[in-house]
């Protein structure tokens, strides 16, 4: 069943409107269906903090972003959120933060781990999205307890990479591509993914990037639409962009090819998608996407998390955002795997 695509055909793909585009997306979703069958899970987020030693040029939380306000949610603060996931039987949580290092970061996250797999008893499962790390602690936090990681490429075209990242005693290419293979390495199940729409990035580079995943036989992918951020440096090159909506499009064709080419990975319905069209998270899980991600972060930080412009879900607390998602997502036809850790069926036929 699983589709072999050059990157000329693939291309194309991307390229599709309407009727071809129909098609696309139709057959994404019966791949779907037959490959990993009509579950959304559903991993509850926690942004724990917005400490970030990286520079991005496109993330508003970047460290040379004065204006943000920084926070480190307290250990109870974290633990509350996720214990709201476990009671209401979401099955994982993501704990996601700024990029750090040093050894109180790699401590603290040690025991948040332990600490959200006691008061779980075990039964939460746990997804890190806390930036490139060495093997060992990769390795530390898997004995700990999370068993999936989210480490985005963000580019994989070399160059455009060094555009959105041109610093390079913070960012290395060939580094992050090593932290990809540490994860592996250390036994996770591992995601990773771009922003689709990003300024100098042409449909050769999309197309690549997907054969870059394909290449890196990946677990799990996160992608979504580059959004601008006004205090970021990579907001001068917005007259450079593809509108909001062509973005939008761009990324459901993006999940739709994605889902052809590898029928049983786990892919998710990114927050960015919300940003640009309030069903944007239901499209996705029409056309190929699996996983969504509601946002646990305690209610008064999540203004402080703003990666990009008109992010969603600022004011609703954490019980509202669940209802209004399962109220989506049974509307979107799918069926919510209550209690499942959801893993990626790609990892599992792997072993
Ligand atoms: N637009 C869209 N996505 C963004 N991210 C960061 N900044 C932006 C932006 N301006 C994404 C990155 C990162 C993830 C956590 O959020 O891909 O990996
Ligand atoms: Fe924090 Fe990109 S700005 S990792």
């Amino acid at each position: 069943m699983q589709v072999e695509l050059d990157k000329q055909e693939i291309t194309e793909l991307l390229k599709s409107s309407d009727r071809e585009r129909a098609d696309l997306l139709n057959r994404a979703q019966e791949i779907k269906d037959a490959a990993v069958g009509n579950k959304v899970y559903f991993r509850g987020l926690v942004e724990f903090s917005n400490i970030c030693s990286k520079d991005c040029l496109y993330c508003g939380i970047r460290k040379s972003n004065g204006k943000v306000v920084r926070y480190n949610a307290s250990d109870e603060e974290i633990l509350a959120a996720c214990r709201f996931a476990w009671e209401n039987r979401f099955g994982s949580v993501v704990l996601q933060s700024g990029e750090l290092s040093s050894p109180a970061f790699v401590k603290r996250v040690d025991d948040l781990l332990k600490g959200i797999k006691k008061l779980s008893k075990n039964e939460l499962g746990i997804t890190l999205s806390c930036g490139e790390q060495t093997l060992e602690t990769y390795q530390r936090w898997f004995e700990s307890g999370a068993h999936r990681y989210l480490l985005r490429i963000e580019a994989s075209n070399r160059d455009l990479y060094y555009k959105i990242h041109p610093n390079t005693e913070k960012h290395l290419f060939e580094k992050r591509i090593e932290a990809l293979h540490f994860l592996r390495e250390a036994g996770y199940q591992v995601g990773t993914g771009v922003m689709i729409g990003l300024p100098f990035q042409t449909y050769e580079d999309l197309a690549d990037d997907l054969l870059f995943f394909k290449k890196m036989d990946i677990d799990m992918c996160g992608m979504g639409p580059y959004i601008e951020h006004e205090e970021t440096p990579l907001y001068q090159y917005r007259h450079l962009l593809k509108s909001k909506q062509e973005r939008f499009d761009l990324a459901l064709n993006m999940i739709a090819v994605l889902r052809i080419l590898m029928p049983d990975i786990n892919i998710a319905a990114a927050t960015a998608l919300q940003a640009i069209d309030p069903a944007g998270r239901e499209k996705a899980l029409k056309v190929g996407a699996n996983v969504i991600m509601p946002n646990l972060t305690p209610c008064d930080y999540r203004k402080e998390y703003l990666l990009y412009e008109d992010k969603p879900c600022l004011d609703e607390d954490a019980e509202l955002c669940r209802n209004c998602l399962e109220a989506r997502i049974e509307l979107a036809g799918s069926e919510i795997g209550y209690n499942e850790w959801g893993d990626s069926k790609h990892f599992q036929n792997r072993k």
